[in-house]
Formats: structure tokens, sequence, C-alpha cells
């Protein structure tokens, strides 16, 4: 656990940030129960699949104290981007305006047949596989699987949100997935105070300005709440 002095600092650097930019990983979800990928209990040590790749699994997972306050923090600084790695939607679900999904969402469906893509949260589907209301064939989760591109267009809203922020958070994701990973180090080069926050150290932790070390959900709410004034 971080101390206060360490604290103390991300609070200030906050503190009359005009523009904050936030990357969420895996660890951010973590607290909600949906596992991480590379961690001792994540996902690629054992598969439960039916527990976390399915909208069952998410839709039992509820937004954590980080999420809350990476969407209290809209209220606190001029601008915040939130870009994440995740699939899950908790991000929106605790409020979050606009949310960057780099590497999709599971509620979204992508037809195999006309690419069209609908947000659709129906738990359970009335179908699976579903079939596309517009022409019939197969949808397919709307999440990016190894070996495919990215959304069009996200990883050029997250570089130009990292190379404008004053301040850019790095939480919960061990940044060794490119390009996701290379955000801090975009920032950081581009002049931005880089806070890691994160049980352990990141592949980019040497190269950051202050690293909190433990849960996302119990540092952020510690000093979220007084990153001020409100507006
Ligand atoms: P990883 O599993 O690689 O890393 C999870 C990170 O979260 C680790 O650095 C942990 O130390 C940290 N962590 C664990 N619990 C935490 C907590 N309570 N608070 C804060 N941090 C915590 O997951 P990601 O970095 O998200 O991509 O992985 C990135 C991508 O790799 C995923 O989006 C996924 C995967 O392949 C795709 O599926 C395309």
């Amino acid at each position: 656990m971080s101390g206060a002095s360490a604290i103390d600092r991300a609070r200030e650097a906050l503190s009359g940030a005009p523009r904050v930019t936030v990357l969420t990983g895996s660890g951010a979800s973590a607290e909600s129960g949906v596992p991480t990928f590379r961690d001792a209990a994540g996902l690629w040590q054992q598969v439960q699949l039916e527990d976390v790749a399915t909208p069952e699994g998410f839709a039992a997972a509820e937004p954590n104290p980080a999420h809350r306050a990476l969407a209290a923090l809209e209220d606190r600084v001029g601008q915040v981007s939130l870009i994440t790695q995740n699939v899950d939607g908790l991000h929106q679900a605790a409020g979050s305006g606009r949310v960057v999904e780099l590497h999709g969402s599971l509620w979204d469906l992508r037809c195999t047949g006309c690419g069209t893509t609908r947000s659709d949260h129906r738990v359970p589907l009335p179908e699976v596989p579903p079939r596309c209301p517009a022409c019939g064939e197969w949808q397919r989760p709307g999440v990016v699987w190894f070996g495919e591109g990215l959304p069009p267009g996200a990883l050029e809203e997250a570089a130009q949100a990292a190379r404008e922020a004053d301040v850019f958070l790095s939480v919960g994701t061990a940044a060794e997935v490119a390009p996701a990973g290379s955000l801090p180090l975009l920032a950081r080069q581009a002049g931005a105070f880089v806070v890691e926050i994160n049980p352990q150290p990141s592949a980019v932790a040497d190269e950051v300005d202050l690293a909190l070390r433990g849960p996302a959900g119990e540092l952020l709410p510690r000093f979220v709440a007084e990153v001020g004034p409100a507006r």
C-alpha cells in the first residue's frame, strides 16, 4: 500500500490539471471479480470461460470503487479522457462519459456477414450464437481477438489523448500488450506527469513519474475525492 506522501503527490498533480488521460487494464476490474490475464490467478492461467467470457459472467460483475472514482474525476478536473483495454463495460456502468474501448466491448455484437455492429445488453441472448437482424448471418462478440486490429480510429484517439495529457494515470495494466502498453510512454514523452496505480510494477514502471502500489479500488478513492475544486 502506498504511503500518504505518494497519495498527496498524486492528488496535487491532478488538482489544477486541465487535461487528464486515464488508461485502464484488467486490474481496474479485478476488484469487481473479473479476472486479469497474466497474474497468478489470471485468465491465461486458469481459464473458466463460462465465468468470464460470457454475457452472463459479465452481467454479474458490478463497478467497484476504482471505476466510480474515475467517473467522479470527470467532475473535478477540466477534461478526462478514459481509455480502456477492458471489454466489460464497467466504466460506463459507473458513469464515465466517453470511453475509448481499445479492445472493443463484449456488449457489442458484430455481424460476420454485413459487418454491422449493434449494442445488445440482453442476458441471456435469445439465440446463441445470435443472428444479425439485418442480414441473418451470425454475429460475433465485438471484441478484439488475437491477430485482429483495433477498432477503427480507437488507437488514434487514444494516442492523441495521451499526447495532450497534463497528467496520465495508468491503472491496473501490466502494459505488456502493444500498442496500448506504450501509451504511458507516449504521454510522458509529450510532457505528461505519469502516475501508475498497480500493486505490482508494470512493464513501464521504471519510466513513470510516480508509482502508487496497491489495489486501484483502495487507492483511487483516497485521492480523487480531494482533487479539486469541484466544478
Ligand atoms: P494483465 O493481466 O496483463 O495485467 C493486469 C495488471 O493488473 C497487472 O499488472 C496486475 O498487477 C494489476 N492488478 C491486479 N489487481 C489489481 C488491482 N486490484 N488494482 C490495480 N491493479 C491490479 O492485464 P492487461 O494489462 O489489462 O487483450 O492486459 C492487456 C490485454 O491483454 C487485455 O486487454 C487482453 C489481453 O490479451 C485482448 O484480449 C485484446
